[in-house]
This record gives C-alpha cells, structure tokens and sequence, in this order.
C-alpha cells in the first residue's frame, strides 16, 4: 500500500508539472467521491493493524499534497482568465495601423532638403536665447517693439552678470550663433520652434516654426537672394512658379524685402487663399545688414551676405489648404490622418 501511495504522489505530481489538465480533471482522477483518494481510504480500511499508523501517516501526507496540487491548478487557471481565450500565435500579424509625419515636419524636410541641395548645410541653436543674440546683435534698438513684454517671452530678467534670458522669438538668433562660431564663407539652413506672447486663435499661436537661411561670403548680391529663392519657389510650388520681390524693413538686413510666390492654388489668376492677388507671401529677406556682420567679428568691408526667414506654418497651410493653426498642435487625428504616405 505505502507503494502505490508513493506512485499516485508522483502521478500527481506530473499531472502538475504537465501543464495539460486543468484544476477541475484534477479535481475529478484525485478528489472527487470515486476519485483514487477516496479508493485508497476504502482499501486503508483493510491494512493490517500493525501497519495502519505508518500508512495512515503517508495517507495523510498524500491528501495534503493532493489539495495543495488542486489549489496551485486552481490559481493558475484563475489568473489565465484575463487573457484571450484562445491565442493563436501562428497567426499572421494584423498591420497596425501606419502613422505619418506630422505635416509641419514634411515641409520643413523639404525646405531643408531643396536648400541642401544648393549647398547649404543645416543647423541648429537654441529655443532659450539671451536678449544679445535674439535682438541686439541683430541690430534691434534698445527701445525696439517687438522687445516689449507683449511679444518676448521673458525666462529671466537680466542680472549684474548676464543678459535678459527669453524664448526666441524667431530663428534669426541662430545666424548670430553660427557666424560666432564660424568664418565665411557660411551657406546654412536653420528650423526650429520659436515663441511670442500672442493670443491664440485660427491665425496667431504662441508657438510656431521657421526656417533662417544665411550666406555670407565675398561677393554675395541681392542677386543671389533672388535667384536662390526663385529656384526654392519652383522646387517647393511647382517649376512655373514666379517671385516678386516688395521693399519692407528688418533691423537686420538693409535691403529687406519681403518675398511673394505666384498663387499655387489659382496660378495667378486670383482665389480666396491669396485674396484674388495672384500672390502669396512666403518669406522676409534681405542683405545682412553691416552692424549685424560687425557684431560677429566679420568685416562688412570684406564680406557680404544674404539672410531669409520663413515660417513653416504659413507654407504648410498654403500648400495643404489648412485654415486654422491651431490644427497643428491638437495631435487630433482625423487631422493628422490625412497626411499617411505623404
Ligand atoms: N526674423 C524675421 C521674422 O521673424 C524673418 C526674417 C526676415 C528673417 C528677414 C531673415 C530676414 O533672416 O532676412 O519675422
């Protein structure tokens, strides 16, 4: 008897090893009323009473271990509940579904790739800037506006030691970084965010991008400016794509300009996206201006150099026909969803 207690014990507990059975087949072989337990109990009935405390004893220890089999059978299956019913891992994968490149990064991919072509190379500077960079080396009077607190965000005041610290609010202040860093000849591209202290709505954010390109070397003409933006134009809108050049001002180039494109969407003819114009305005530009190459240590008498700036918002809502900017930063995705395999 204390043999076949010894082998149901094993028996048992290779039914747990197994992993095959489930708690209640267990239950039903061992446990149960006709169960191999019970029938062992029956035939115990029957030892010889020399032998009945040596096998009573195993007896027991085998019911224990029988219910402490069931239990860990039960806790297994209880905790499989949560999982699917039946997981078929041969089965192939169902594609997730593909997301994209949020519409702002296509363009500035683009802006930067056709420049890189041209052989500039892209760059990069900081969102927190001090005043010196963002406005003074570019030729911003002490009492300029846009210094006022309604358009800077200020990160700290100016101490005895540093400058005022604020959000830039363009990318101009990496031409700055990047001629103080680096003699001419310079051909440089630079994205990135930029902050001003605007009420938010369907045309203004407090954030936003824009695209810096700089050229600074011997000999650079207004000339270079024009045929550079020309061939950007048609690269980015489309190869029968005019420019159109109207003076305007920026403390840091002398001549400024601003920089229209003929209307994609009309051709010219005139539409609501350029306000029956034929023109739509694209970028500021201008010659740097010779305070500005000074401040970096650069001889104006020596070099000369052309700069640009051009929000990547204002091209990615005139090329996709997007009419409010507050799209771009709500990550909602009926929105975002358009722009799959773009
Ligand atoms: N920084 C100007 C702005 O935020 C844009 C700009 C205009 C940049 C003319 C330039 C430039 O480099 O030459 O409105």
């Amino acid at each position: 008897m204390l043999e076949s207690i010894e082998k149901i014990r094993k028996e048992a507990e290779e039914f747990l090893a197994s992993a095959g059975g489930t708690a209640e087949q267990f239950r039903l072989t061992y446990l149960s009323k006709k169960g191999i337990l019970n029938g062992l109990f029956e035939d115990f009935k029957k030892v010889d009473p020399a032998q009945k405390r040596a096998v009573g004893q195993q007896l027991n220890v085998l019911k224990n271990a029988l219910e402490e089999i069931h239990a860990s059978l039960q806790k297994e299956t209880s905790s499989d509940t949560g999982k699917l019913p039946s997981e078929d891992l041969t089965l192939p994968v169902v594609p997730d579904s593909q997301g994209s490149l949020h519409p702002l990064s296509i363009v500035r991919r683009r802006i930067v790739e056709i420049f890189s072509r041209m052989g500039f190379n892209a760059e990069d500077g900081p969102e927190i800037e001090y005043d010196w960079y963002n406005f003074s080396a570019l030729n911003f009077a002490e009492n300029h506006p846009a210094r006022e607190m309604q358009d800077t965000f200020f990160v700290e005041k100016a101490d005895a030691t540093r400058d005022d610290l604020l959000l830039r609010t363009h990318t101009s202040n990496v031409q700055i970084r990047l001629m103080d860093r680096k003699k001419p000849p310079v051909r440089s591209i630079m994205a990135g965010r930029v902050y001003r202290n605007e009420a938010i709505s369907a045309r203004a954010h407090c954030q936003f991008h824009q695209v810096e390109g700089l050229y600074v070397d011997k000999n650079v003409s207004f000339r270079d400016l024009k045929d550079t933006l020309l061939h950007f134009s048609k690269e980015m809108f489309g190869k029968d794509t005019q420019i159109r050049l109207r003076p305007s001002y920026f403390p840091f180039t002398e001549p400024s300009a601003e920089i229209d494109v003929t209307c994609f969407i009309c051709g010219g003819s005139g539409c609501n996206i350029c306000k029956h114009s034929g023109w739509v305005e694209i970028a500021g530009s201008g010659m740097v201006d010779p305070n500005v190459l000074a401040n970096c240590g650069i001889d104006p008498e020596e070099y000369t150099g052309f700069a640009f700036g051009m929000g990547i918002e204002r091209i990615t809502m005139l090329k996709y026909g997007i009419n409010d900017l507050r799209l771009f930063f709500e990550n909602d995705q009926r929105f975002l969803k358009q722009f799959v395999g773009i």
